[in-house]
């Protein structure tokens, strides 16, 4: 079998990016270990920067996220009991944010790829890459039928998140990485009730961070920081409620309860591996970079190196190999921002374990420093809406 790029992963950089290669005229073929409901179906974060939805509709891949997707022009930032507005459209001159899932961005390019007669490949097994260094590296798979397939490509792309197979095939020794886990971890709920609030509430209490986002004019999405060895069996539904309730308050603001469907905890870590390349072998998103979830950097930056990649590869199949030469740096630039942004944001939010009573005036001072001086707003607006589309 043959196609041009093999891509692993049918997360958001694999199934964006075999999109951007259509429209380049370039064959792929995506393989995901993972049913296709199953894609569907995973909850993860759900905020677009101002850069990613224009590149949407670049690709002509916005119906849906333009119809749907909620537009938020500011932050709320709650700590010491008060809650203070940050109005990025005035701080960036105009810029914005929207609430879209990454599920339904999933779903939205999925049924693209299909409608397109895109070769797309669920519940396959034992994916493997092999002649890396060579110009014709080879994908191969078992099937969902069972049969194992072996596929010449002229590149791969590794876009199979943090526990793929992909980065680990990089000879060791020639990737630098580095890694920090935190002391604390997310839970997150999804909860049928319309949200408390016009925008996001990113609240420091003294318990520990909480946040309040949403879904749709009818589903809020709220997180809480809590152990990272904690199960989730020990929250039931009124020690969740009476936590969000406990962290938000506000004289005269209430928080609606509601029915909650879907929660889960998620571990935190700033993760970069460099370069984002051996041989004919990319990665993307997740399987390259992991930031910690405030901030809510992670699909965007998926987003940013695949459409960075498909550029790449056009010209790598024309015979010029500089983009792919420059690839990796092209895209840490922007990564290394990102992760010092979520990393940033994440430590003035949450209180660590161990944090002593100079950690905590050390972040409330920053926060008083953010809420009050125009400069230090502006640039903590100037990095949540994103940096310049990199096209
Ligand atoms: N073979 C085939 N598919 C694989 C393999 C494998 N060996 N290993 C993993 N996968 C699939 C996963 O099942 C998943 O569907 O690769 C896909 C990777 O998708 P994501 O984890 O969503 O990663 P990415 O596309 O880079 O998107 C990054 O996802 O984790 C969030 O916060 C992160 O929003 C960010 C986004
Ligand atoms: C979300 O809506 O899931 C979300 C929003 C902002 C974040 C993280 C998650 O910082």
């Amino acid at each position: 079998m043959r196609t041009q790029v093999g891509i692993i992963g049918a997360g958001p950089a694999g199934l964006l990016l075999s999109h951007l290669l259509t429209l380049r005229g370039i064959d792929s073929l995506v393989v995901e270990d993972r049913s296709r409901s199953y894609c569907e179906a995973r909850q993860r974060a759900g905020l677009l920067e101002d850069g990613t939805v224009k590149l949407l509709r670049e690709a002509d891949l916005a119906q849906r996220l333009d119809a749907e997707g909620l537009e938020h022009g500011g932050i709320y930032l709650q700590f010491a009991g008060e809650r203070h507005h940050l109005d990025f459209r005035d701080l960036t001159g105009g810029r914005t944010v929207t609430i879209y899932a990454q599920t339904e961005i999933v779903k939205d390019l999925i049924a693209r790829r299909l409608a397109d007669g895109g070769a797309l490949e669920f519940e396959v097994a034992d994916t493997a890459v092999a002649g890396l260094d060579t110009d014709r590296p080879v994908l191969s798979y078992t099937a969902a039928g069972g049969e194992r397939r072996e596929v010449a490509c002229d590149a791969i792309a590794g876009c199979d998140g943090f526990h793929g197979i992909s980065r680990p095939a990089i000879p060791a020794g020639l990737l630098r990485v580095w890694d920090r886990a935190y002391p604390y971890a997310w839970l997150g709920i999804t909860a049928e009730v319309p949200p408390s609030t016009d925008e996001l509430i990113y609240d420091r209490h003294p318990e520990g961070f909480a946040l309040h986002t949403m879904r749709t004019p009818q589903v809020s999405r709220l997180y809480l920081q809590v152990r990272p060895d904690e199960r989730i069996e020990e929250w039931p539904d009124d020690r969740i409620w009476a936590a969000f309730q406990r962290r938000l308050a506000l004289p005269g603001w209430e928080l609606k309860e509601g029915p909650i469907f879907d929660r889960a905890i998620t571990p935190m870590r700033s993760f970069v591996s460099s370069p984002m390349r051996y041989g004919r072998l990319f990665l993307a998103g997740d399987a390259a970079h992991i930031v910690p979830p405030t901030g809510a950097k992670g699909l965007n930056l998926a987003m940013a190196d695949v459409t960075v990649l498909a550029d790449a590869l056009e010209a790598l199949l024309r015979g010029d190999s500089r983009p792919a030469d420059g690839y990796s740096d092209a895209c840490l630039g922007r990564v290394w921002r990102a992760t010092h942004f979520s990393w940033w944001m994440t430590t003035m939010l949450h209180v660590a374990p161990d944090a002593d009573p100079m950690t905590e005036e050390l972040q409330l001072s920053q926060l008083r420093y953010v809420t009050s001086s125009r400069a230090a707003a502006t640039s903590l607006a100037e990095n949540y809406t994103g940096y310049p589309p990199l096209r």
